[in-house]
């Protein structure tokens, strides 16, 4: 019977931990738009990062293979770090629920996946 509480207990607590207030890389949200602008024969397009959750995220690098753009882009937000990776924001957090920017131009547009982010839950 005691046992079976302290499993009970343990169970709960890790629920607590695991399930409550944790985000986690899946909360980050990256979408990509068309706008209504070429750059040198080339398609721009306006890529948001957005953390979905509750708790500020920082850190975050997306895999960001065979980057290229003909426009400049705001370095600030979006910059290769090397083993095909691209670091957004400079590595500052995201507050919950904010949304950072860039744009650049190139056709087709890529496609970013998030591969590592501190939580600061
Ligand atoms: C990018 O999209 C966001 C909204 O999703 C908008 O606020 C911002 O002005 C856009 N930037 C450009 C350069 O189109």
């Amino acid at each position: 019977m005691a046992s079976t509480f302290q499993t009970l207990i343990i169970v709960l607590f890790t629920l607590l931990i695991k399930g409550y207030g944790q985000c986690e890389l899946k909360d980050i949200t990256v979408g990509t738009e068309r706008t209504p602008r070429q750059i040198g024969g080339k398609q721009e397009w306006n890529v948001s990062f957005i953390n979905t959750c509750k708790c500020p995220q920082q850190g975050l690098t997306v895999s960001c293979n065979g980057f290229q753009s003909v426009e400049n882009v705001d370095l600030g937000v979006f910059a290769p770090v090397g083993n095909n990776n691209c670091i957004v924001n400079g590595g500052r957090a995201i507050a919950p629920f904010a949304t950072v920017h860039f744009v650049y131009a190139w056709d087709p547009p890529f496609i970013f996946v998030p591969v590592s982010s501190r939580v600061q839950c």
